[in-house]
């Protein structure tokens, strides 16, 4: 018997890995983390399988339905929304599960940020603009943020930020990142990245409070950086007709002649 921990993705249910669709399929349990992992993903459960919203269970109880699941040898399909790395509360529980000598794999998953980026048709790595992007947001009632890790800090990099769990804070995300970015620094809100009901606001730091909406409230990351206007960006020295390299020797003497 395996636990299986499966990013489900940020929304769309066809951005989801084929390892995942195939290990739900697989598993006769599925739990799943509420509201954001979407119904077309849960489709993939087989016939009959018991399927368990974790949103209104405690940790507690969540491990008591693995260790039930794991007593009958029944395989066990965990999915969190996005990817599993950031913000899933899987460390927890996989902290539990070694306690227990409960077998688990992890399967990542379409983060929401990348699923932003998309939406946006943006690059938020853009030669001589930002080469970082910080994943972050502000303190919650669940999570307090370590000392050093504030907004301030991360917008003093330059970083293309993406801010994550903030949407009902913007002013204050905005009042700490305008002193670092400037006034006119681009910024887009995607709310429920990938789902069909999607929707994007650019706008900048100064013109942001007032484009958006009352309506998006929870599911939207805020990103904010320099790649996401239209501003003048080198091109990568990668594809540069006299960049020389492994795949594309340039010159006289190449640096890796054993690829011509
Ligand atoms: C608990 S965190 C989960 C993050 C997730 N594990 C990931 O990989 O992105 C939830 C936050 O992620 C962001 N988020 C998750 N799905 C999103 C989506 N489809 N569109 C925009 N933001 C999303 C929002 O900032 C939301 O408050």
């Amino acid at each position: 018997m395996t636990v299986h921990f499966i990013g489900a993705g940020p929304g769309a249910a066809d951005l989801l890995t084929l390892r995942g669709r195939d290990l739900i399929a697989a598993c006769p349990v599925c739990l799943y983390a509420g509201s954001l992992v979407p119904e077309g993903v849960l489709a993939h459960c087989p016939p009959g399988a018991r399927i368990v919203n974790t949103a209104p269970m405690s940790l507690d109880e969540i491990v008591d339905e693995i260790a039930a699941a794991h007593a009958q040898g029944k395989d066990v399909a965990r999915l969190h929304s996005g990817d599993l790395s950031v913000w899933s509360a899987m460390g927890e529980q996989l902290r539990r599960l070694r306690a227990l000598g409960i077998p688990f794999t992890v399967t990542p998953g379409v983060p929401s940020f990348s699923a932003a980026a998309a939406a946006l048709e943006a690059e938020l790595t853009l030669p001589g603009l930002a080469q970082s992007v910080v994943l972050t947001r502000t303190p919650g009632r669940a999570s307090a943020m370590p000392e050093g890790e504030t907004l301030a800090a991360f917008a003093a990099t330059g970083a293309v930020l993406a801010v994550h769990l903030s949407i009902h804070l913007l002013d204050k995300v905005i009042a700490e990142l305008t002193p670092h970015y400037g006034d006119d620094c681009p910024v887009a809100i995607v709310w429920r990245a990938s789902w069909p009901d999607q929707r994007i606001v650019r706008a900048t730091l100064a013109t942001l409070d007032a484009a958006v909406g009352t309506e998006m409230e929870r599911t939207a990351l805020i990103l904010v950086g320099r790649t996401l206007g239209d501003a003048d960006f080198d091109e990568s020295r990668l594809y540069a007709a006299d960049y020389d390299r492994r795949y594309r020797p340039v010159g006289a003497a190449p640096r890796f002649p054993e690829a011509s």
